[in-house]
């Protein structure tokens, strides 16, 4: 596995991998979810890239940039395991040189939940992958569903930007208790993290309304904020919604696949989940 700091040193060797080459961009502080997406591209992907970089772009002032989970040697270790072949590891300065002064701004479709909840969050993010993808050039790029609207997002400016690059969604992997793993998961307390697992109930209390025949969305939207209420815990519903899984629309009725996301704050970190209904 050869590990990359310089950006033209990464374009080069992407430049003469075998392919198809694929690409999965992280902010390091990896764990089984990151693994699953990092194992996927490994079976289909003659040559197989990696990104840790904590992208400053998308944190808020006022959000944990400093205090992000960082543990650079364990990382490049599991990579290695899983066979990455090529990680690129950034320094700031490289992504972000002095003089910089280029932004993605995706419409629509980041003003929404955590776009609404995190204000210039997705620009730091589309602005990021627009450029390690440019960077690397792959066939594919590896994401998550736990970041669903993050994935809609890199999905629209692949197909505005021309970016010819095929953006493969995996599943989201859960503890047993479902709570979705996360790195911020680190930041829970012995009791926030018992009560933690109520975000995936409430969701699932959704999917069970909807497989008896409940298709509106109003009523969805309660039932899962009641159910998260029940927990003293969270402090904080951010959103629930209730929204068209491609367009990211609220729905009052829900007919076709639906997109049920939810932020809440629980102790110090704000949890995001969803699940679809389809
Ligand atoms: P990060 O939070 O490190 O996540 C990297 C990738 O892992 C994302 O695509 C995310 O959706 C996926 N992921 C995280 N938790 C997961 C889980 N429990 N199951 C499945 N996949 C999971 O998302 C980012 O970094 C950044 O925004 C990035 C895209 C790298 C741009 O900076």
């Amino acid at each position: 596995m050869r590990v990359v700091t310089d950006r033209q040193e990464m374009a080069q060797l992407c430049r003469e991998a075998r392919r198809p080459l694929g690409l999965v961009p992280t902010m390091g502080a990896l764990h089984r979810g990151h693994l699953a997406l990092v194992e996927q591209a490994r079976r289909e992907s003659a040559t197989l890239a990696a990104t840790i970089f904590v992208n400053p772009a998308q944190f808020g002032p006022q959000e944990d940039l400093a205090g992000y989970p960082r543990d650079l040697e364990h990382d490049l270790e599991l990579l290695k395991s899983a066979g990455v072949d090529l990680v690129y590891v950034p320094a700031v300065e490289q992504v972000y040189p002095p003089g910089f002064d280029t932004w993605v701004e995706v419409g629509r479709l980041a003003s929404r939940l955590e776009g609404a909840r995190r204000p210039g969050h997705f620009r730091g993010v589309a602005t990021v992958v627009t450029k390690l993808l440019s960077l690397t050039r792959p066939d594919r790029a590896y994401f998550g569903q736990k970041d669903a609207q993050q994935t809609r997002v890199i999905k629209q400016l692949v197909r505005d930007l021309d970016l010819g690059v095929e953006v493969v969604v995996a599943p989201t992997v859960r503890e047993p208790d479902g709570l979705a793993l996360s790195s911020r998961n680190a930041y829970l307390t012995t009791e926030q993290r018992r009560a933690a697992p109520v975000v995936y109930r409430a969701l699932c209390r959704a999917e069970q309304l909807w497989q008896r025949g409940e298709r509106e969305g109003g009523r969805l939207r309660r039932e899962v904020r009641m159910a998260l209420q029940s927990e003293r815990l969270v402090e904080e519903i951010d959103y629930v919604s209730v929204a068209d899984a491609a367009t990211l629309e609220e729905l009052d009725r829900v007919a076709g696949p639906a997109l049920v996301s939810l932020a809440v704050k629980l102790g110090a970190p704000h949890l995001i989940d969803n699940i679809t209904l389809e």
